[in-house]
């Protein structure tokens, strides 16, 4: 839920420290900070506000910071509201903390640290992190001197530390190196030549290295100018090979778009197109096939049931797969909200499988679900966007999304590359199941094939949800509503619209509506239906004319070329022919563009909603 960075080099760190944190402020911005040290002083400079408060506080100073070596944050408040005490960096004798997470246990630790001395200065869990481990840096350089005192004192710190954390540290004495920790909050080294770095994530190294290192858990690094050391939670030395990324820095950066959110809009053909050609193969015989990577196939194909879970966007995901995987593979499936499931102690049973749908791969109450599943001995698939994300290493198996960076708060590629790898995996564990012959699969794998060029064609055609949006984005009552695969797709139009335009919007499965939100309609009230399901066009055409009797207004998403509904809609956003199952992977865009041109008709700013942070890090 933050952003937490660091350099040490030939360079002046603070140029290089504040354009990392430009790149990680998607993952919290209500205050940021910055700690360089000179001369054996720790300058630190942190205060509420976006990051170009602080760049313009620096720039106003006499002169500027001096220092090749620092830390920096950019802050989502979880403890202690967002203000310039409450800002990180955190100083405590001669240390200063940067964290992402929470420590859990902050209050006795706090009170006990108060008990040995230490002055408190904000209302940060962190701030407990920080005089834990200047109490044991004090004590080990004086009671027992150590080869590395900073590392010694952070590992016997993290003996103590309950909660989720990506720590990295600096002492005023230690002017050749940086320590960084992870426990449940991501944290990346990238290598450099005489120089090192590390972020919360990897847009924010990609413009000096490409050589990265994804911290394991409990893992620390001690960065020095020349190498990176790794130590595991007992001290002991481990030798790590760098990953590559390839991603290119453009990727993470805006493109020419006005925003990331409208940009990851349009990347969605290519996205899908990655993601079908990182998958579809040509098998035995010659034949059509799709190629699952290292997931366990012979678990899956005898599996009884499989268990979805996930939270949010991820969560719409997983409701498609239940569609598609029962009804392609026959495979039973259930779906369950992570934070809801991993309290419920469920019941996993022998010849059962289990998937964790995480864009980032590091959502906490997805994460946790994951934990309890292996726990408890089930086979973990892990479907993730993000290499070397937590949930993807933690997991027996990982199935990545070609996606690419995910920088807007809001998911929109994400989700539909999701969709279109759990559509394969439905279609492939059809075929090794039996419920669809060669001739079914490849027809349905060609389906899918054309949904890219599709997606493009939606695309093409934005004016006219943008002319739409402006006409609708002061409503303050809109209801999403759809039957089978168009259900999901309205929760998750219906999520974009709260996220970005504040509405309050609400999505049900159509044929509740005479259960009870129909109350709620009336001549303010907008409502999207979601209508591709053909076999059920006379129900949802039904809930449109119960919904216009009582004066609402009507947007449509439906087929091209379908007039059925042309006499009670005001308005109609059609998308080119598909099977009606696949038609969440080309509805949700126009629900994506209406919400986006909500937003920025009302003056939001897309890619930073309100209280919202990209990565839901902590419970
Ligand atoms: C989606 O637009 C939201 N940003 C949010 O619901 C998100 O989908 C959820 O936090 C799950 O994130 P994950 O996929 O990274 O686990």
């Amino acid at each position: 839920m933050c952003g937490i960075t660091g350099y040490i080099g030939y360079q002046q760190a603070a140029p290089v420290i504040l354009e990392a944190l430009k790149k990680l402020e998607y993952r919290g911005y209500d205050s940021a900070g910055i700690a360089v040290l000179h001369q054996g002083k720790l300058q630190v400079r942190k205060m509420q506000g976006r990051l170009h408060a602080l760049e313009a506080r620096l720039a106003s100073e006499a002169a500027p910071l001096q220092g090749t070596l620092g830390i920096g944050h950019t802050r989502w408040a979880t403890h202690g509201e967002p203000s310039d005490a409450n800002s990180h960096p955190h100083r405590a004798g001669a240390v200063a903390v940067v964290h992402n997470g929470i420590i859990e246990n902050y209050a006795p630790l706090k009170a006990w640290l108060c008990g040995q001395g230490a002055a408190f200065q904000s209302g940060t869990d962190t701030e407990a992190a920080a005089h834990l481990i200047n109490y044991y840096y004090q004590r080990q350089s004086r009671d027992r001197p150590h080869a590395d005192p900073l590392a010694s004192a952070v590992a016997a710190a993290m003996e103590r530390l309950n909660g989720s954390y990506a720590l990295a540290v600096i002492a005023e004495d230690a002017p050749d190196r940086i320590l960084a920790v992870r426990k449940d909050s991501p944290l990346i080294v990238g290598a450099g030549r005489g120089e090192q770095f590390l972020a919360s994530d990897v847009p924010a190294l990609l413009s000096r290295t490409r050589e990265v290192y994804f911290l394991e858990e409990g893992e620390i690094a001690a960065l020095y100018r020349d190498r990176i050391a790794f130590f595991n939670g007992q001290g002991e030395t481990v030798h790590r090979k760098a990953a590559r990324i390839d991603w290119d820095a453009a990727a993470a950066e805006k493109g020419g778009y006005p925003h990331f959110m409208l940009k990851e809009i349009h990347e969605q053909p290519k996205a899908l197109e990655d993601t079908l050609k990182q998958r579809l193969c040509t098998g035995a015989g010659g034949r059509r096939d799709v190629d699952l990577g290292d997931m366990p196939l012979e678990d899956w194909k005898n599996a009884r049931r499989v268990v979805i879970t996930a939270c949010g966007t991820a969560w719409h995901a997983a409701l498609v797969a239940k569609h598609a995987l029962e009804r392609f593979a026959r495979l039973p499936a259930e779906v369950d909200i992570a934070s809801e499931s991993r309290y419920r102690d469920p019941i996993l049973n022998s010849g059962e499988v289990f998937m964790a749908i995480s864009q980032s791969g590091e959502t906490a109450d997805t994460l946790a679900a994951a934990r309890l599943a292996k726990a408890q001995g089930a086979s973990v698939l892990a479907l993730t966007n993000t290499k070397g994300s937590t949930l993807a290493r933690e997991a027996g198996c990982a199935l990545y999304t070609q996606a690419g960076p995910e920088i807007a708060v809001a998911s929109t590629k994400a989700f539909t590359t999701q969709l279109m790898a759990v559509y394969l995996m439905a279609l492939k564990l059809g075929r090794l199941r039996g419920s669809l012959t060669q001739e079914e699969y490849c027809r349905h794998l060609s389906a899918l094939e054309e949904i890219p060029e599709k997606a493009r064609q939606i695309l093409g055609d934005e004016r006219r949800i943008q002319r739409a949006a402006a006409h609708c984005f002061h409503k303050a009552k809109v209801f999403f509503m759809g039957r089978q695969f168009d259900y999901p797709v309205s929760l998750e139009s219906a999520l974009k619209l709260k996220e970005i335009n504040y509405t309050h919007s609400e999505a049900f499965a159509a044929g509740e509506l005479k259960h009870g939100p129909i109350a709620l309609v009336d001549n303010e009230t907008l409502v999207v239906a979601a209508a591709t399901q053909r076999r059920l066009f006379d129900k949802i055409a039904s809930n449109m004319q119960e919904v216009a009797a009582r004066g609402a207004s009507l947007l449509v998403i439906t087929w091209e070329g379908e007039t059925a509904f042309d006499r009670t809609a005001q308005e109609v956003f059609p998308i080119p022919r598909t099977e009606d199952s696949f038609s969440p992977l080309l509805a949700v865009i126009p629900a994506q563009l209406f919400a986006y041109y909500c937003a920025t008709a009302r003056g939001n700013d897309p890619d930073k909603p309100r209280n919202l942070a990209k990565s839901v890090t902590v419970e």
